[in-house]
């Protein structure tokens, strides 16, 4: 990153005194490039589960791209959709402003600029292998009011309905919701919150992920 700040819209990317680079959407922190073991885990842990080749995966939102980085290193991984709602998110990674323009010309993935919702909604039935969303900071935490439709019944079926059978929906959370998992259990088997441990200025905390699959054989 060049010049220390980047804003479009209502995105800024700014590198901090501590030489990370890190993204705020709405004012409200995001992400940054020094603590993202969750990021990457989100997609890890989807992959140690998923069943054969040739994976199908829906990622929203883009971030910084450690979480896709992780998804392109598994060589089963066939198709990546991105849903990325900012476009300057989109175009700093293209320009170089932050690494990742090799991930965004990997010929496996598919960049959308749009609402994760909208996405997810596009795809056919029974047609993906992995959705993981990671386009807040989970329910009871929200940067846009808007995604709080993505952690509602309704779209957790959407994407339940899109998911292969033993396909997997994992959800990253800045804490561990009850309520998400009760909801994510009328929709999908086997669900299951993992803690994450991290370090955030110098103190032990945790961010979670929040999972189930799509039961059946077919
Ligand atoms: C925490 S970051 C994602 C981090 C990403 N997992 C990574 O590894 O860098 C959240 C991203 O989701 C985007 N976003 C927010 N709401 C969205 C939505 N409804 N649909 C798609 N993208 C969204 C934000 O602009 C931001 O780039």
């Amino acid at each position: 990153m060049g010049e220390s700040r980047h804003e479009h819209g209502r995105a800024v990317l700014r590198r901090r005194d501590d030489g990370a680079t890190e993204l705020r959407v709405n004012g409200v922190f995001v992400m940054d490039d020094h603590e993202t073991g969750s990021e990457q885990l989100l997609a890890e842990s989807a992959l140690a589960g998923a069943e054969g080749a040739d994976l199908r995966v829906v990622v929203g939102g883009l971030g910084l791209g450690f979480t896709l980085r992780a998804l392109l290193a598994d060589p089963r991984v066939a198709h990546v959709t991105v849903a990325e709602i900012e476009p300057a998110v989109v175009a700093w990674m293209r320009d170089g402003t932050v690494p990742g323009a090799d991930l965004l010309g990997d010929e496996r993935v598919e960049v959308r600029v749009g609402d994760v919702r909208a996405v997810v909604a596009e795809q056919a039935v029974r047609s993906v292998d992995l959705i993981l969303l990671d386009v807040d900071n989970g329910p009871d935490f929200l940067v846009d009011d808007d995604n709080a439709a993505v952690y509602v019944a309704a779209f957790l079926r959407t994407c339940a309905e899109r998911l292969r059978a033993r396909g997997e929906l994992c959800v990253w959370s800045q804490a561990d919701s009850p309520d998400l998992r009760d909801r994510l259990a009328t929709v999908l088997d086997d669900v299951t919150a993992v803690r994450v441990p991290v370090v955030l200025q110098g103190r032990d905390e945790a961010y979670w992920l929040l999972k189930g699959r799509r039961p059946g054989t077919t």
